[in-house]
């Protein structure tokens, strides 16, 4: 394969943050090959394992070279072209908010399984132009492809971080840039198109056939128009937010999130997330399977899991977002709603013991600015299930909040992603691990760990996920375990000062997880065995596995990409109810039990 090198060169924007659609267009860098190419891996471009970084070495400017913009005016490539020197590089990277970069994690203290994840990992490269710019979903040869052989955002996360602990950044510096790029793909689900700012769930390199001899290499976006159920990926954004900043984190170069294109994109992120619809709740609006759990679930509304990595993008924008006269309404924004959104996930999301009971004695019908039962809540809502399975200790932020509806399932990424966040309180956030160690055989048993719990049956999953033949009861994302979220897990645990949890689960996959070939999930209620559709060689589910035992060996690295619970944000109230004198603020009458 060979190509072309131009000199190194992106799109500028100005300073204004509404950036003119964007549009990528085949690569200047034409590929002479026999057949159909459809994605290249490392190998076949004759990468060695473990040295991601030398790719770019004998032309350091080259990382996103031929990515080609179009405006609405046409390509105007000159007056686009921003020449990266080597001393501008340099410079940037010694801009180092917080000092030195992290360790790398050595090989010599990997054990053999991590270092069959490693190759694993490398074998899944996604390259376009010769440049790697993510994993592929799975790298299983014996299944039906579907799109398990494009890049996702949300599986690159734990990609992205085993490659930045292991010192190998470039592949994330390039995921992060050409998802930018990809960034409102005017495609469009029946002549609608998805709104500015929206981040595909999924990408894939597509070859070009020129003319006989010449083929191109196109990024070829999925914004839900061919996903299975038309979803529109909401997380996608979320996790480029909070991958941005953990860039940030374990490089200690922050001259990545403060170019122009980069602050642009990241705005229009935030402007679509904090756009203001019909909604009465400071939680995010969505419909069901807008996240991992992308198929029907019964999670349309406010499910914990985006408002979790909601909260987690704000906290992440708010230390990245350039303060200037253009952005200052949207920090303010931003600060607004973190504000009203973890009040709202403490104390309307939270159920332990004590709630449980609150709710069996609930009123009803409560027409009242003071009511106690706000949302008109039915006792008999509560299910058998959790009056038996509550413990005495601990306790947990349900999956969802409607009016007349609780939705009272243990998720278990919104509940991580809540301890890693601080989005749950110091207390709530301890309760949480209490709980998950109280219920380890519901939640980790034989694999961790359970995506979410109970599993729905019989006409629940009838009607819920609509006859879905591959959410069947304790399968895939109904009560089915993941080894991916072992990453969130130890993220967690090591927060909390409760390591040796992580280390158990840990060890748990250890042991099967090459055995079984790596698979994206287990069925049945404690995890015993392959799901039934799963694929094999899942990339998140070895990178996960990496990610955990890097963390685990250096937990400093965690302690950078988790959150502390931050007081300004429990002190900005913007309502106005205290002002107009019609009712009492509900955050005064609350703070005393359940902000901090
Ligand atoms: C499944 C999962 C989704 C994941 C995708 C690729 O659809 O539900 O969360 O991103 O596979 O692995």
């Amino acid at each position: 394969m060979t190509a072309n090198h131009t000199p190194f060169r992106l799109p500028s924007f100005g300073p204004s943050t509404s950036r003119p659609r964007t549009r990528i267009f085949p690569s200047a860098a034409t590929t002479r090959i026999n057949g159909d190419v459809t994605t290249s891996t490392v190998s076949d471009v004759g990468l060695k394992p473990r040295n991601l970084s030398s790719v770019k070495n004998d032309n350091k400017n080259v990382e996103i070279e031929k990515v080609y913009v179009k405006t609405d005016d046409g390509i105007d490539e000159k007056s686009l072209a921003v020449e990266r020197t080597t001393d501008e590089e340099d410079n940037a990277r010694s801009e180092n908010k917080e000092g030195a970069p992290i360790k790398n994690n050595n090989a010599e203290d990997e054990t053999e399984v991590e270092r069959e994840a490693w190759k694993l990992l490398q074998e899944a490269l996604v390259t376009y132009c010769d440049t790697p710019v993510g994993t592929v979903a799975a790298n299983d040869s014996s299944d039906e492809a579907l799109n398990y052989d494009q890049v996702f955002i949300r599986d690159f996360i734990p990609s992205a971080l085993a490659f930045l602990l292991k010192g190998e950044t470039e592949i994330v510096k390039n995921f992060l840039l050409h998802t930018l790029q990809l960034q409102s793909w005017e495609k469009t689900v029946d002549c609608y198109s998805p709104g500015q700012g929206l981040m595909p769930a999924s990408f894939k390199v597509k070859t070009m056939q020129v003319d006989e001899e010449k083929v191109e290499e196109v990024l070829d976006p999925d914004f839900g128009e061919s996903a299975i159920g038309r979803v529109a990926p909401v997380d996608s954004g979320l996790w480029w937010i909070i991958l941005l900043r953990a860039y940030g984190k374990l490089t200690g170069d922050y001259s990545l999130q403060e170019r122009v294109d980069v602050q642009t994109g990241l705005q229009m992120i935030l402007n679509l997330c904090l756009t203001d619809g019909f909604d009465m709740f400071p939680s995010l609006l969505v419909t069901d399977g807008s996240c991992m759990i992308d198929r029907r679930m019964g999670i349309h509304g406010h499910p914990l899991e985006i408002q979790a990595l909601f909260y987690s993008a704000l906290r992440s924008a708010r230390e990245m977002v350039n303060v200037d006269d253009g952005s200052k309404n949207l920090v303010r924004e931003i600060n607004n709603r973190l504000s009203a959104l973890s009040f709202h996930i403490r104390e309307y999301y939270w159920l332990d013991m004590k709630k449980t009971n609150e709710i069996y004695r609930y009123k009803t019908e409560e027409y009242a600015l003071d009511a106690a039962n706000k949302f008109n809540i039915y006792p008999e809502q509560i299910p058998q299930w959790l009056m038996d399975w509550i413990p005495r200790e601990g306790g947990y932020l349900i999956g969802n909040l409607q009016p007349a509806h609780m939705d009272f399932r243990f998720f278990m990424l919104g509940n991580l992603w809540s301890i890693v966040s601080s989005l749950g309180t110091p207390k709530q956030n301890k309760s949480i691990l209490n709980l998950i160690e109280a219920k380890w055989d519901d939640l980790v048993g034989h694999m961790p760990l359970k995506i979410c719990y109970p599993a729905l049956e019989s006409e629940e999953w009838r009607i819920i996920t609509g006859s879905d033949p591959k959410n069947t009861p304790w399968s895939y994302h109904n009560g089915g375990s993941w080894p991916t979220l072992l990453w969130q897990f130890t993220l967690a645990c090591i927060k909390m000062g409760k390591s040796e949890l992580a280390e158990d689960a840990v060890a748990l996959a250890e042991k099967r997880l090459p055995v079984d070939s790596w698979p994206e999930y287990y069925d049945t209620r404690t995890g015993r065995f392959i799901g039934k559709q799963a694929r094999l060689y899942q990339t998140w589910t070895l990178a996960g596995f990496l990610a955990s035992k890097m963390f685990l060996r250096n937990p400093e690295t965690a302690a950078k990409l988790c959150w502390e619970e931050d007081l300004e944000i429990l002190e900005t109230c913007v309502c106005a109810l205290s002002k107009s004198g019609r009712a009492k603020c509900s955050r005064d009458v609350a703070k005393s039990h359940i902000l901090v």
